[in-house]
C-alpha cells in the first residue's frame, strides 16, 4: 500500500471515529499537519479558492473532484438549492484525492428567508440579546439551507448617511457598535460553531469602510492610527473575542494602503496583537482592485501583497489559483506561507464540524423556532428598531376612529420593506402598512387609501386625488421613504430628503388641516426638519422586514410602546455632514458652525421619544476620586412620569476632560434598558471600572488610563442628561 494511501485511510478512520463527538484543538493541529504534509500546491492553493456561480453550481464538478476549491458564495440571484450543495459536497469528501469538506458561504446580513429589520434599525433597540436572537434564527434557517458560513456581521461604524451601507451596521458608535459585534458573532456561532445548527460569521468589512470619503461607497479611507484604533478597530476586536471564525478585507485603502494588501491591519494588529486564529477571505475583487488602485501593477503583484499582508482566501477572482503555484516556485512568496493561509482555512473548517458531518443536517427543520415563532420575533423586533421621533400627543391613535387615510408610496408597498441584503426572503411574506392598520382598527372604521406619487418618480399627477381621499378621513397616516435599492451596497445618496415629490404630496396633504403621523420607512437617517416642524408625529420605521406593516401598527396603535432610540445622528441637511455626537471639541467650540444652518443635528445620537414621559434625578457618585485600578458606581433615579407603561434605554457618557491626547466631548459607556410603570421609579446603576471603561491611546499610543478629571452623564440621550465629575489619581 503506498503511504499516501495510508494516511488516507489512517485520516478516514479518525475521522469516523471522532464523529459526533467534540475534537480537540490539538487533535485539529494534528489532522491538519498530515494533510498539510501531503497537499500538492494546486489543492494548497484549491483551499485558499472561493467561487462563485449563477445558476450552474455544477460546471465547477471537476475542479471540486481535483480539490481546486475551497468554498463556494451564493448569490442573490440564484441560492444552490440544497441538492446541488450536498451533490457537489460529495464530490469533494468522496471522491476528491484527500476528501477535504467545501464550505459554503452566503450573505445573511438580517435573517435568510425571514427577514428582519436592516442591522442599523436593529441596533435603535439597544438590546444585544435580540441581536443575539435573530443571527441565531436567521442562521439555523439558513443552516437547513445548506449555508455554513455567513458574511455577517457588517460592523463598520459609518458616519455618513449618504453612504449607502449606513443600512448594514450598528450605526456611529463605536462602543455600541462593539456590544452588538459580539452579540452576533455569539448568535450565528452558537455555543458550539460545530453544531448543524450554526453559521461561522465572518467580521466586514476590515477595516475602516464606514469612512468612505464623501459617503461615495469604496472610496478612500483618510484616517489615523490612532483613529483606526479608537473607532474603526474596536467593534472588529470584540468579534474576535467573541470567537469569530473569519474576517473579509475591505474595498478602501487606508490613508495609502488598500485593506486587501494592508500588512499592518491584517498581521500586526489582527493575527499577531489580537492572536486571531481564523482566516480572513478577501472582499469580492478586492485582490485584483489593488491594480486599480494603483497599488500592484498587475495580478502577480496584487496577489503577492495580499498573501504576504495576511489575505488567506481569495473570493471570486480566482487570482490566488492562477498565480501563487508560480509565485512559489519562483521563490517570491514562500509555502509557508501558503501552508499557514491554508492551516487557517482548515482549522475553521474543522472547527465547524464539516469534516465530522459535511452534508446538510436532514433533522434540522424539525429542530429550530417554528414559523409561528419566527413572525412573532421579526414583527417584536422590528417594532423594537422603531424610534418615535414626534408626537405632539397625536399617538397613539385610537382604534375606534370613524375614518383613516393612509397616503403615500408606503401604504401598500411589500417589497422595498425587505431592505438591503434580503437574502431569500420575498416581498410576498411582507406584511404592508395597509395590512397591519386594517388588522387593528375597528370593522366600523373606513379605512381609505392613495398612493399619491411614486417612491421616486417625478409625476404630481395623482397628488389632487389623494389630497381628496385625506379630506375624507378623521386623521391620516403619511407613509413615505426610499426604496430599498437607494441603500446598500453602491447605493450611495447626495441628498438625504424624502426622494422624487414626495415632499410635495406631503405639503399638499398638511394644506388639509387633518391631524397627520408620518412613517418614514428607510435604509439611513434623513433630513426631515420640514416633517418634524410640521407635522404632528414621526414614526422612522427603516427598512422593517417582513412584519414591517404590523410592527408600525402596533406603535402606532400603541398596543407596541415605542422604545427604540438612534444609533445615527440625523442631519439638518446633508450640508452637516459628517455629523456624529462623540466629536472632539475644537479650540472655538461656539464659533465651529455654519451661518445658514446650527451646527447641531435635528435628532441626536440615542434619541428617541415613547408614550410616557422619563425624569431622571439624583445622580449619585460612590466616589469622587479613585484610583486607576479601582472602579466607581454611578447611579440616578429614573421615574416615570406618564400614564403608560413603557421602557426607557438609560444612557451612560463620559468625557476625559484633558488627556495627552484629545478626547471627545462624550462617549457612551453604558446603558439600560428598564421597564417602569406608570408613576414608578428605579434606581440605575452602572460600574465604571478605569480599565474597561477609560483607558485611551495616549501620546505615545499606548492603551492606559490617565489620571485626571473625568464628566460623567446619566441621561436619556447624547446632549441630555444629568452630569457629574470624578478624578482619576494616581495612588
Ligand atoms: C461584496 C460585499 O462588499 C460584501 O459585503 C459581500 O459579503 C460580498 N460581496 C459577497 O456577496
Amino acid at each position: 500500500m503506498k503511504t499516501r494511501t495510508f494516511l488516507i485511510l489512517i485520516f478516514s478512520l479518525l475521522v469516523v471515529l471522532f464523529a459526533g463527538q467534540p475534537v480537540q484543538a490539538t487533535d485539529i493541529e494534528e489532522q491538519i499537519d498530515q494533510l498539510i504534509e501531503q497537499m500538492t500546491i494546486e489543492e494548497k492553493v484549491g483551499q485558499m479558492t472561493q467561487v462563485y456561480f449563477v445558476g450552474q453550481p455544477s460546471r465547477f464538478e471537476e475542479q471540486v473532484r481535483r480539490g481546486e476549491i475551497s468554498s463556494f458564495l451564493g448569490s442573490v440571484l440564484s441560492i444552490m438549492a440544497p441538492e446541488e450543495r450536498d451533490e457537489l459536497q460529495r464530490i469533494a469528501v468522496e471522491q476528491s484525492r484527500l476528501g477535504i469538506p467545501l464550505i459554503f458561504g452566503f450573505d445573511v446580513i438580517h435573517g435568510y428567508r425571514t427577514i428582519f429589520p436592516i442591522p442599523v434599525a436593529m441596533s435603535c433597540a439597544w438590546d444585544p440579546e435580540l441581536i443575539e436572537q435573530v443571527a441565531a434564527m436567521s442562521a439555523h434557517e439558513a443552516a437547513v439551507e445548506g449555508v455554513d458560513w455567513t458574511f455577517g456581521p457588517m460592523i463598520d461604524i459609518a458616519r455618513d448617511p449618504r453612504w449607502g451601507r449606513i443600512a448594514e451596521g450598528y450605526g456611529e458608535d463605536t462602543y455600541l457598535a462593539s456590544i452588538m459585534a459580539a452579540a452576533a458573532v455569539r448568535g450565528f456561532q452558537g455555543s458550539d460553531l460545530s453544531s448543524t445548527a450554526s453559521l461561522a460569521a465572518c467580521l466586514k468589512h476590515y477595516v475602516a469602510y464606514g469612512a468612505a470619503e464623501g459617503g461615495r461607497d469604496y472610496n478612500t479611507s483618510e484616517v489615523s492610527k490612532r483613529t483606526l484604533r479608537e473607532t474603526y478597530m474596536p467593534p472588529f476586536k470584540a468579534g474576535v473575542d467573541a470567537g469569530a471564525a473569519t474576517l473579509m478585507s475591505a474595498f478602501n485603502e487606508i490613508s495609502g494602503i488598500p485593506a486587501t494588501g494592508n500588512l499592518y491591519t491584517l498581521t500586526e494588529v489582527l493575527k499577531g496583537e489580537w492572536a486571531f486564529d481564523g482566516f480572513v477571505v478577501s472582499d469580492w475583487h478586492s485582490i485584483e482592485e489593488m491594480i486599480e488602485h494603483g497599488f500592484a501593477e498587475d495580478s502577480v503583484e496584487a496577489v503577492t501583497k495580499a498573501i504576504i499582508a495576511g489575505v488567506d482566501m481569495d473570493m471570486k477572482d480566482g487570482l490566488y489559483f492562477d498565480e501563487l503555484p508560480g509565485l512559489v516556485e519562483q521563490g517570491k512568496v514562500s509555502e509557508e506561507l501558503i501552508d499557514e493561509a491554508v492551516r487557517r482555512i482548515l482549522r475553521i473548517k474543522f472547527r465547524k464540524g464539516l469534516f465530522t458531518h459535511p452534508y446538510i443536517d436532514p433533522n434540522l427543520a424539525e429542530t429550530g423556532p417554528s414559523n409561528e415563532e419566527k413572525l412573532q420575533k421579526a414583527r417584536e423586533v422590528a417594532a423594537s428598531s422603531m424610534v418615535l421621533l414626534k408626537n405632539n400627543g397625536l399617538l397613539p391613535l385610537p382604534k375606534d376612529l370613524e375614518s383613516i387615510a393612509l397616503i403615500g408610496p408606503f401604504v401598500k408597498n411589500r417589497s422595498d420593506l425587505l431592505g438591503c441584503w434580503y437574502a431569500a426572503g420575498e416581498a410576498k411574506d411582507v406584511v404592508a402598512l395597509l395590512t397591519g392598520v386594517k388588522e387593528k382598527v375597528s370593522p366600523l372604521c373606513d379605512v381609505l387609501y392613495a398612493e399619491g406619487c411614486d417612491i421616486d418618480g417625478t409625476s404630481t399627477d395623482s397628488i389632487p386625488k389623494a389630497v381628496a381621499v385625506a379630506e375624507q378621513a378623521d386623521a391620516v397616516i403619511l407613509a413615505l421613504g426610499e426604496s430599498r435599492g437607494m441603500s446598500g451596497e453602491a447605493r450611495n445618496r447626495s441628498s438625504l430628503d424624502l426622494p422624487g415629490v414626495q415632499q410635495e404630496l406631503v405639503e399638499a396633504i398638511y394644506a388639509t388641516g387633518k391631524p397627520i403621523v408620518a412613517v418614514v420607512f428607510a435604509g439611513r437617517p434623513m433630513s426631515i426638519g420640514w416633517l418634524n416642524e410640521n407635522i404632528d408625529a414621526i414614526l422612522f420605521a427603516w427598512h422593517p422586514g417582513i412584519q414591517g406593516g404590523n410592527a408600525a401598527a402596533d406603535c402606532l396603535f400603541g398596543d407596541f410602546e415605542p422604545t427604540g432610540k438612534l444609533t445615527t445622528s440625523f442631519p439638518r441637511g446633508v450640508g452637516q455632514v459628517p455629523i456624529y455626537y462623540n466629536h472632539k471639541n475644537t479650540g472655538r467650540p461656539g464659533s465651529s458652525k455654519y451661518v445658514d444652518m446650527p451646527g447641531t443635528p435635528l435628532f441626536p445620537f440615542g434619541y428617541g421619544l415613547s408614550y410616557t414621559t422619563f425624569e431622571y434625578d439624583n445622580l449619585q457618585l460612590s466616589d469622587t476620586s479613585i484610583a486607576p485600578d479601582e472602579s466607581l458606581t454611578v447611579t440616578a433615579d429614573v421615574k416615570n412620569t406618564g400614564e403608560r407603561a413603557s421602557q426607557e434605554i438609560v444612557q451612560l457618557y463620559i468625557c476625559d476632560i484633558f488627556g495627552s491626547v484629545t478626547r471627545p466631548v462624550r462617549e457612551l459607556r453604558g446603558f439600560k434598558k428598564i421597564t417602569l410603570e406608570p408613576q414608578q421609579k428605579k434606581t440605575v446603576s452602572f460600574v465604571i471600572n478605569p480599565t474597561e471603561h477609560l483607558s485611551i491611546f495616549n501620546y505615545n499610543m499606548d492603551y492606559v488610563v490617565e489620571p485626571g478629571l473625568f464628566e460623567v452623564w446619566v441621561g436619556p440621550n447624547s446632549s441630555e442628561g444629568l452630569e457629574a465629575e470624578f478624578e482619576i489619581i494616581e495612588f
